[in-house]
């Protein structure tokens, strides 16, 4: 018989549990196992860390390595056949998930001139980040989008949505960033094909924007009870813009440089339930400080080359490179030019460690804020 230790994670520390295995007490564990039971003590200092143990590697994920076999999906295999054909980010500590990082999933997603795939809806919440490419759309709940580069789009929870390239586009990638691993972690996960495979346009293209991305003006008389955003498309430009107008009158973020958050117009808040966005501008020649704090980020690189340190780990980034910062992980960032910006994209679970009051935020206090770089 195999003799299994129930004391392994012992702590000589006021407080914790610290109980040693006697034969006596493996007795009555295995008795407690065979009432489907067990005793606390033997897997608290497990089950309750000191500190958030993210299972999530620090990664970079380098657009160079990754397009070409995203480029060859659309070679191998159609839209109608995949579903959705993509290829996914699988950070090596969760595999089991098919995160990207923490309970995120992310993905380079292509299409090329005249397909169109077929309308779906899904529990989980959506974002698209487009990297490349001209004549894409989507449509989501009836609205349809046209989509350049660095726009960012919405598909919330529920919704039927649908992507395709005009014919006389060009091949179109972009990333996908979903909640399904935590949706599945959850037990509420739900997926439904529409009954007709396509659905509808029933609103001029590209309304949304012409309805709620006016700066500091909303239309009147338009009413809106939904949890997500009622604006779908966020475009590149505008935001740009703002961020430079923003660089111009802030000193900015000790750890985030110049950065601005993609919101619900009507509430300020993030633009879906469980899932948040920000673009962030590092000016020229900035490097900022390392903090941590609990939620799971990835980002792209939108504009620009530098370096990101995630727990000691240096990440060189360069356009459209994505990484990822684990819960609790140290992160500072750093824009390698001295004459132009640099911006990175981000999207993150924060909502929800906001909504359940699991936020916690430390600067790294030794070494001037900035880390040692490990490897
Ligand atoms: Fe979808
Ligand atoms: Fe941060």
């Amino acid at each position: 018989m195999v003799r299994t230790s129930h004391d392994q994670y012992r702590e000589n520390v006021a407080g914790r549990a610290d109980v040693a295995d006697t034969p006596e007490l493996v007795a009555y564990y295995e008795e407690l196992e065979q009432i489907a039971a067990g005793a606390l003590w033997t897997v608290a200092n497990k089950i309750e860390p000191w500190q958030p143990k993210s299972e999530s590697v620090p990664m970079i994920w380098r657009y160079r390595d990754l397009r070409p076999y995203v480029l060859r999906s659309a070679e191998l295999v159609t839209p109608e056949k995949a579903g959705r054909r993509v290829i996914y980010l699988n950070n090596p500590g969760r595999r089991e998930v098919s995160a990207a990082v923490g309970w995120l999933y992310s993905g380079l997603q292509t299409m090329k001139p005249g397909e169109l795939a077929s309308a779906h809806a899904h529990s989980a919440s959506a974002l698209r980040f487009i990297m490349e490419g001209r004549g894409a759309f989507t449509i989501v709940d009836g609205h349809k989008m046209t989509l350049g580069a660095n726009d960012f789009v919405l598909t919330p929870s529920g919704n039927w949505h649908e992507h395709g390239v005009s014919a006389d586009g060009t091949p179109c990638i972009w990333q996908d960033g979903l909640d399904v691993p935590l949706v599945n972690a959850m037990e509420a996960g739900f997926y439904v094909v529409h009954p007709e495979l396509n659905q509808a346009v029933t609103h001029p293209v590209d309304d949304t924007t012409a309805t709620w991305a006016a700066t500091a003006l909303h239309p009147q008389g338009t009413a809106w009870n939904k949890p997500y955003s009622p604006l779908f498309k966020y475009e590149w430009e505008p935001s740009y813009e703002s961020l430079r107008r923003y660089a111009r009158a802030t000193e900015g973020s000790l750890f985030d440089g110049v950065l601005m958050n993609y919101v619900n117009p009507l509430t300020g808040g993030p633009v879906m339930p469980t899932m948040g966005a920000s673009m962030q501008m590092l000016r020229a020649g900035e490097r900022t400080r390392a903090h941590r704090h609990t939620g799971s980020f990835l980002y792209q690189a939108v504009k620009g080359s530098g370096y990101s340190i995630v727990n000691g780990k240096r990440l060189d980034w360069t356009e459209r490179d994505i990484f990822c910062v684990p819960s609790w992980a140290f992160h500072e960032h750093a824009n390698a030019s001295q004459t132009d910006d640099a911006c990175l994209f981000c999207f993150h679970d924060l909502p929800v460690m906001n909504a359940l009051g699991l936020y916690r935020e430390q600067a790294l206090a030794e070494n001037g804020g900035h880390q040692p770089v490990l490897e």
